[in-house]
């Protein structure tokens, strides 16, 4: 049997195609953009997804037997707004988990009615990102596109409706909507009235392994299948959970890719007092904590595309191994604000400390440095909970950078395991599809026998120790710029 899992990215979309023992055949991808027609903006166009995910199964399928695909689950980035009409047409551009727009409308949810009532309702406060502030936003800035809404969804649910007609969606990617009561794992009646959403408009809750339908005719036949099950998938993280078998109690699992994200799973349901970590269902059946950081992986993207010009990665890192832990530049990672733990749509990236002697590889190593020190304060919050982490698995882009890992492992003194298949959404996606067909009983299950390390990335003492002097100046510098970065921006406007 042969099942495909995709992961419904940010800038692009990946197929990966799997035998039921967890072999990898082989896996595809298609890339599209985003737009950012005004600062602080992410929007993509859901159509967009649909089309490359077709070609990109089709392509993965050619020259194949397909009829032995059983299943497809889908594993998308979280919290993007996607609205139809009564006809099933697109009402406007999604818009994205890391768009800003909604500083106003997050107020009012946490000032106004209240990070207490927040929290009781959905387990959560509103971050800019959320879903349950942009249908806010819409309603006071677009009233008409707002009128003519008759069902809203997450991005891989829009992918789930295209192909079987599903109306569906599933408790961990539907937990960052901040419509829903996490604990009880239900809609929060509570939070739809305070959005004006209709409940009608809401796909139906499912766990993430539940089967919830079958892909419809037209692309049976374009992609050479049988009756195929789809299944109701995961947000991206939950789903690079199940992918690097980060399951049950206190795993954890760091993700580098355009977003950075520290995901701690456990079978019982917990609230951050901190309100900086986010508490939502994980795909297992259980929970996660998860800290966000907005731009990870592409702050490299970012400095290698618009700042050096470069594309060769380790022509740029060359060297780079040696000198680690000795830098006196700093990077703060906030190209697009930040989530976790800062919440602040206003926070920008920053170079500080350079001398004249300051030099391309010194920056390019701030920029990684400065992403891994995010994530740090990330688990700093965790620590402060009581949750013990004392290793990580790591997934996403940035994973396959063997620097960035020593570097990473120190910064957070934690060992790092690295899997096998480093493609975590798509793998958990394609898993969640092998426990949706009965191939196994449960998702832990199908992690157990499927995800095996490869290797482990261990802190090194000496690196711990200098990393730790740095992160002690890394922790004052945003405090220091915060008040700055909102002049700077309220100028901008
Ligand atoms: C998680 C989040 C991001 C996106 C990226 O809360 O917003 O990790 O899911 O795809």
């Amino acid at each position: 049997m042969l099942y495909i899992g995709v992961d419904l990215g940010t800038s692009s979309v990946k197929m990966l195609l799997m035998e039921a023992d967890g072999t990898v055949i082989d896996t595809v991808t298609k890339k599209y953009g985003v737009e950012h027609p005004y600062p602080g903006w992410s929007q993509q166009a859901p159509e967009d997804w649909l089309e490359q995910s077709v070609a990109g199964i089709k392509e993965l399928l050619s020259g194949r037997d397909a009829s032995s695909v059983k299943g497809i689950g889908i594993g998308g980035q979280m919290h993007g707004l996607v609205m139809l009409d009564k006809d099933d047409n697109v009402i406007r551009p999604a818009i994205l988990w890391n768009d800003g727009r909604t500083e106003k409308q997050v107020e009012y949810l946490n000032e106004t009615i209240g990070r207490r009532k927040l929290s009781e309702y959905t387990a959560n406060i509103a971050f800019a990102g959320f879903t349950a502030p942009k249908v806010l936003w819409v309603k006071e800035n677009e009233p008409e596109n707002f009128s003519r809404i008759s069902k809203i969804m997450l991005p891989k649910d829009y992918l789930v409706y295209m192909l079987t007609g599903k109306h569906a969606t599933d408790v961990s990617d539907a937990s960052g909507m901040l419509l829903m009561d996490v604990k009880n794992r239900r809609w929060s009646r509570e939070m739809c009235e305070i959005c004006g959403v209709k409940e009608d408009w809401l796909p139906e809750l499912h766990e993430s392994s539940d089967a919830v339908g079958i892909l419809l005719p037209k692309y049976q036949e374009q992609f050479g299948v049988g009756e195929v099950i789809v299944a109701a998938g995961a947000g991206d993280n939950a789903a690079a959970a199940v992918g690097t078998g980060t399951v049950g109690d206190g795993g954890c699992n760091i993700s580098l890719g355009t977003s950075g994200t520290l995901f701690i799973s456990s079978s019982k349901f917990r609230v951050d007092d901190f309100n900086a970590l986010h508490s939502f269902a994980h795909a297992d059946g259980g929970y996660h904590l998860m800290g966000c950081m907005l731009s990870a992986a592409s702050c490299g993207s970012w400095f290698m595309d618009n700042v050096l010009h470069a594309d060769d990665f380790a022509a740029e890192e060359r060297g780079m191994e040696e000198r680690l832990g000795k830098n006196t530049v700093y990077f703060l990672p906030y190209l697009m604000g930040e989530r976790s733990p800062l919440n602040d749509v206003n926070a920008r990236g920053a170079f500080i400390g350079m001398t004249a002697s300051a030099t391309r590889m010194d920056m390019l190593q701030a920029v990684f440095e400065g992403v891994s020190f995010g994530l740090r304060d990330s688990l700093e919050v965790a620590k402060k909970l009581g949750v013990q982490v004392k290793s990580s698995k790591l997934c996403g882009g940035g994973a396959k950078d063997k620097v960035w890992r020593r570097m990473l492992a120190s910064i957070l003194n934690i060992e790092l395991e690295i899997p096998e298949v480093e493609e975590g959404p798509s793998m958990g996606g394609a898993m969640l599809a092998a426990v949706a067909c009965g191939e196994y009983p449960d998702v832990k299950a199908a992690a157990d026998r499927i995800v095996k390390i490869k290797e482990v990335v261990k802190p090194e003492p000496e690196l711990v120790e200098a990393y730790e002097r740095r992160y002690q100046v890394f922790s004052r510098l945003y405090p220091a710029l915060k008040d700055t970065f909102k002049t700077m921006v309220q100028e901008e406007k």
